[in-house]
């Protein structure tokens, strides 16, 4: 397995073929799809970098598939990724967060062996703070007949079918950390080459957290056990010391600095939104895998989030994802909902 040692400068390229060789019979289709995401992310960094000049900034007026107000970078972010893939041949559909139904492969183009889900940009509300955001993935293999286009069937798939998944987060750096089973690793964009270098390889997340993400402000919406769990988190019931309360609003950004220093993300189901916000399989499901290869754990409250059936692409779920020992608590307070 490579190693981060001080001599040795590892590009993402050089460490997807590496993991590939592992496997002598992969085709290189996947390390394909990675390598092509990792450009996509590039280009995506350099536009939001430049939001604040640039004339990206501000709400477009045009609404997604959720009702939501699009921002531009949602759209420019939504587009790199599709022009970065479509051609590729490796991809026999994509789904994205930003688009209503399935997205197929033109049809001058070859049609391969994958599906692929996408998050353009999380948080893009975001944006016009200044506040960092993120881009997530998930790959799985088709389950339909090879050549023809991807269906559905392809899309719709619990998360423990997942081939590779990953996030871009778009911070005072932007890292690139992603699985595809053999751990979690991370990479950082070296802005003077354009490369991003693994500095964070084989990610362990604590078993115990110390931080706490939730928005609280649904508090007066959730169900008495949902209160009971977070003051829980909060110490307030004597059982557990007071976890430290980070709230970003951008899931990369808050899962990302759990993921590195330990803790909790929540976005539990409320009376106004009974299966919370987030969508399974464009946010809950490559975040959960890439939690669980670090040593977390991810719910929806009952159930591991990975092995939930989706039945439609834009499903969303409530979502606790993060350190073991947190997870397992809402398990268990969570378990007679
Ligand atoms: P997106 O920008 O892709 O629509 O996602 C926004 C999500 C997520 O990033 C964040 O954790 C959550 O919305 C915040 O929602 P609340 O404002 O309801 O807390
Ligand atoms: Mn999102
Ligand atoms: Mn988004």
């Amino acid at each position: 397995m490579v190693k981060n040692t001080s001599t040795s400068v590892v590009t993402i390229e050089r460490f997807i073929i590496e993991q590939e060789r592992e496997h002598p019979h992969a085709t290189g289709a996947l390390s394909n799809i990675l390598a092509d995401l990792a450009v996509a992310s590039k280009m995506i960094a350099n536009k939001v970098r430049l939001a604040g000049l640039a004339d990206v900034l501000g709400a477009e007026g045009s609404q997604n598939v959720q009702g939501e107000t699009q921002q531009k970078l949602d759209v420019i972010s939504n587009d790199i990724i599709y022009k970065a893939m479509d051609h590729g041949g490796r991809l026999c559909a994509m789904a994205s967060e930003e688009m209503e139904g399935i997205i197929p492969i033109p049809d001058q183009f070859k049609k391969g062996n994958y599906v692929l889900l996408f998050d353009p940009l999380d948080g893009s509300s975001n944006i016009d703070v200044n506040v960092p955001v993120g881009t997530i993935f998930s790959v799985l293999r088709r389950v339909t007949p090879a050549g023809g286009d991807g269906t559905l069937d392809d899309l719709l798939q619990p998360g423990y079918k997942q081939v590779a998944a990953g996030y871009v987060v778009y911070g005072s750096s932007t890292m690139f950390v992603y699985t595809t089973g053999q751990g979690a690793h991370g990479f950082t964009l070296d802005p003077s080459i354009g490369e991003f270098l693994l500095s964070h390889p084989h990610i362990r997340t604590p078993d115990k957290g110390r931080y706490l993400s939730v928005n609280e402000a649904y508090e007066q919406h959730w169900e008495e056990n949902v209160r009971a769990l977070i003051r829980r988190y909060r110490g307030m019931d004597g059982r557990r010391e007071a976890m430290n309360v980070r709230y970003i609003g951008s899931l990369v950004a808050d899962f990302h600095r759990n993921l590195l220093g330990g803790g909790l993300f929540a976005y539990p189901a409320n009376r106004k939104s009974p299966t919370g916000k987030l969508r399974l399989l464009y946010e809950c499901n490559p975040l959960a895998w890439i939690c669980e290869q670090a040593g977390g754990a991810a719910i929806d409250g009952q159930r591991r989030i990975l092995e939930v059936q989706p039945t439609q692409l834009h499903q969303r779920s409530p979502y606790f994802v993060g350190s073991k020992h947190d997870v397992e608590i809402a398990a268990e307070m969570l378990a007679t909902a």
